[in-house]
């Protein structure tokens, strides 16, 4: 196959901000307990984080980490996870039908945040919790002293105000499944009166407001305007939740969810546009996509997508009820997945002109890069390599791309056979990310950079291989990573069949 990625460095979509590789924890499964912390591991450290996933997640350079949810903050009382570990109470969680220990909390998260080096983003149960609760918890992890929870921090052994920044509405309120569930004016009313507390409490913290998450439910897109027409003074960001799924559609198909990403993204900033059009004074609002991924729902049995709708988030796992941190959502990603996920990356960086902030959903364990045993260590997924790549060198100007040559046909779209993404590097490198979409053969890609000067192919990166259903295993651990190749000589390079590559330029 033959294609010409045509990129000039006058098109800027724009810069990409600071935070725009991020993750996600939830008490989910076994991403905190098992994942994060395991007091009982030889690999934690004194206070029981697991130090071989902290170097892993430093290797890929995350900006922030949401927690504690996900579905699960909207049951959650941040309350009944800190002070002595043994006073803690155990609790029903509705959303996944497990049971919380408590012995993971909001003190015990944010100091794993401070020895990881990342910056944590919080979220508040705007479901079954109060305004006040949300008020409550700046002021616990805010408020420097001389307040009855500013103090109760300091006498569980924080001297020191946290400083959190970045704030969360609630999550998925649109959703039925959600505890607490509500209209778009009832959270829109409801998250107006936390953020007024809340920055009466901090007036320098950064609020998320809950936007529509998936396009299948009935209030898509008029949840935003309703929401954000409200709520625009209030707030800094507007969130929304993408994820694919490998359900029968056939690996070409699954492949090219990276354009139902980008309808999804755009979709989010009309609604954005609409608000500001009706709005005068409203600022640009913009899109933090606090989860995102490739969730194949591995873990049940299920022969389509089909097969989801009228279950519960619960029915969405192999749990048994009321398991305490269950093993499930354990995804094995494939080499197929990795190329997917490689692919939405690509969408997120050619939308930073509206997207500041994606979280990957989640970080360890479930749907994770990361996989941990408690004795074998730590084990990579497929995933972890695009995702590394992304966050070290997916940074800096991203300029507009077209391609052309040679397509592939999904459903009704004809699609250029490269993906690809253009990153003008603050060390003046230019990194591309391609994507070969064809399957079986290679494709010969030529570059016309012809706006940016001289430049020579210093490093050749890809990821792929023969068999696209190849994954990682405690066996064979390094089934799928990294690979170079020999960088060629001139404007074309070749991209093998079924593979994600990085072009670094200087
Ligand atoms: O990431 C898993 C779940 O997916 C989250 O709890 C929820 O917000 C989303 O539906």
């Amino acid at each position: 196959k033959r294609a010409t990625l045509h990129a000039n460095g006058w098109f800027q979509i724009g810069r990409t901000d600071d935070r725009l590789w991020s993750s996600f924890t939830e008490h989910l499964g076994r991403c905190i307990y098992g994942g994060l912390y395991d007091p009982d591991s030889p690999h934690s450290d004194d206070l029981g984080f697991r130090t071989d996933v902290q170097d892993a997640v430093r290797g890929l350079g995350l900006g922030l980490v949401r927690y504690p949810g996900g579905n699960f903050v909207s049951n959650y009382d941040w309350k009944d996870g800190i002070g002595p570990v043994s006073d803690r109470p155990r609790r029903m969680d509705f959303a996944w039908s497990s049971i919380e220990s408590n012995r993971f909390g909001v003190d015990e998260f944010l100091q794993w945040a401070e020895r990881t080096g990342v910056e944590p983003m919080l979220a508040v149960n705007l479901g079954t919790g109060t305004i006040k609760d949300a008020a409550e918890l700046v002021e616990y992890c805010n408020h420097p002293g001389g307040t009855y929870w500013s103090d109760l921090r300091r006498a569980n052994g924080r001297e020191e105000p946290y400083n959190v920044t970045y704030w969360c509405l609630g999550n998925e309120m649109e959703g039925s499944w959600q505890a607490g569930h509500m209209s778009a004016a009832e959270y829109a009313g409801k998250a107006r009166e936390a953020a007024k507390m809340m920055r009466w409490v901090d007036k320098d913290i950064k609020l998320i407001a809950c936007g529509s998450s998936y396009h299948m439910l009935p209030e898509y897109l008029d949840w935003d305007r309703i929401v954000l027409g409200e709520l625009y003074p209030y707030v800094d960001f507007v969130s929304t939740h993408y994820y694919t799924m490998n359900s029968g559609q056939g690996d070409s198909a699954f492949l090219a969810s990276y354009a139902d990403l980008d309808r999804h993204i755009k979709n989010a900033a009309a609604a954005v546009d609409f608000v500001r059009a009706k709005n005068e004074d409203c600022p640009p609002i913009p899109i933090c996509l606090d989860e995102w991924n490739v969730w194949n729902f591995q873990d049940i049995k299920m022969d389509s997508l089909d097969d989801l709708l009228g279950k519960t988030t619960f029915e969405m796992t192999s749990a048994q009820p009321w398991e305490e941190a269950p093993a499930i959502l354990q995804e094995q990603y494939s080499l197929l997945d990795a190329l997917t996920f490689g692919g939405l990356g690509i969408t997120i960086l050619n939308n930073v002109d509206t997207v500041a902030i994606s979280c990957l959903a989640q970080l360890v364990n479930v749907i994770a890069p990361i996989t941990t045993d408690p004795v074998k260590g730590l084990l990579k997924q497929t995933t972890y390599y695009p995702l590394e790549q992304l966050t070290t060198r997916g940074r800096g100007t991203v300029i507009q791309t077209v391609v052309d040559g040679d397509t592939y046909t999904v459903g009704d779209q004809q699609l250029p056979i490269v993906h690809a993404a253009v990153v003008l590097g603050d060390d003046d490198t230019i990194t591309v990310f391609a994507l070969n979409c064809d399957l079986s053969e290679s494709t010969e890609l030529e570059l016309d950079f012809s706006s940016l000067g001289t430049i020579h192919l210093r490093e050749h990166r890809t990821i792929t291989g023969d068999d696209l259903s190849v994954r990682n295993t405690w066996d064979e651990p390094d089934a799928i990573g990294t690979t170079a190749l020999t960088p060629s000589t001139g404007n074309r390079v070749t991209l093998p069949a079924a593979s994600w590559n990085i072009l670094t330029f200087d």
